[in-house]
């Protein structure tokens, strides 16, 4: 009996998860198909509830739905719980558990892919969504010196700030900005060792495509910018980095390491990341 995985989000039509996580299954020759399950938000309970039936493994969670799946889930556990997202969950018996694994993908593409450690960094993240809280969650596990949170809407900011606070990260070391253009983003900017885009600025079919939230004359030659839109590989931003003279990380390496990390929790085999990362790249 083939066994079924799937990715529920809204829209889905551009996710190439479903592109990298079949070559993996194939490879490895495992009788597993992955399916995009394109939902609507009336819809996500039914989903969740198909899952218990003897076929399904688990599936992956995308936007909108990562904190909506929550409730109808029977436990949740790690950094999903303290992030407050679900991008995972794995069947066992007939009991769903709730996992992230964007941060650890977040952090092994840093890593693995950029060389770069985040212990002791000063980090600038831009935005406040469910991916912001995953990446400031991450850095602060990793021991990030100081995490400034800049985001359009102030109030967003200040609530992942205060959520880390309360997880137990440090106050001192993580503080809202003011969104970009103000000054003390400026002097942020000049100390920054990490820049990381949350944000969908930049984003292929979003609506703010062909934008980048930093000019080239903000961003210091010395930083790391990572920007973890994926679509297209070279983001305005990063063009503006690399005319900095930064260096810089897209965003395809932690989509893949995330989706690793999930294909290990329903397989318990080790992913093929390199296929896996070959068939992302073709795919876009
Ligand atoms: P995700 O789960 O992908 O992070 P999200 O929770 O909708 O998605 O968050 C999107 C992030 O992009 C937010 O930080 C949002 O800023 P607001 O909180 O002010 O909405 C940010 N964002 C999206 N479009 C933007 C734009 N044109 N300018 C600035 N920030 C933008």
């Amino acid at each position: 009996m083939t066994a079924i995985v799937g990715i529920i989000g809204f829209p889905l039509k551009h996710s190439i998860s479903p592109v990298f996580q079949q070559a993996a299954f194939d490879h490895l020759r495992l009788d597993i198909r992955y399916v995009a399950w394109e939902t609507e938000p009336r819809d996500v309970g039914n989903v969740v509830e198909r899952l218990r039936q003897p076929d399904y493994l688990g599936m992956n969670v995308t936007v909108p739905f990562k904190e909506v799946v929550i409730p109808l889930l029977d436990e949740v556990v790690g950094l999903a719980r303290r992030i407050g997202a679900v991008n995972t969950v794995v069947k066992r018996g007939s009991r769903l558990t709730g996992y992230n694994t964007d941060a650890a993908g977040f952090t092994r593409a840093l890593r693995d892919q950029a060389g770069f450690d985040p212990k002791q960094a000063v980090a600038l993240v831009l935005g406040a969504g469910g991916a912001a809280r995953a990446v400031a969650f991450a850095l602060a596990d990793a021991g990030a010196r100081t995490i400034y949170i800049a985001n359009r809407t102030p109030t967003r900011a200040e609530t992942l700030v205060s959520d880390l606070c309360s997880a137990g990260v440090d106050p001192v070391s993580i503080l809202p900005l003011p969104w970009t253009s103000s000054r003390s983003l400026r002097a942020v900017l000049r100390e920054s060792d990490l820049i990381v885009n949350t944000t969908s600025i930049g984003m292929k079919h979003g609506p703010a495509e062909a934008q980048s939230p930093l000019e080239a004359g903000d961003i210091p030659s010395r930083a790391l910018v990572y920007d973890i839109v994926y679509n297209p590989s070279k983001t305005p931003l990063l063009v503006e980095a690399r005319k900095a003279g930064a260096r810089t990380i897209g965003g395809l390496p932690m989509l893949v390491y995330q989706g690793a990390a999930a294909f290990e929790l329903w397989t318990g085999r080790e992913a093929p990341v390199d296929g896996m990362l070959a068939a992302a790249k073709a795919a876009l």
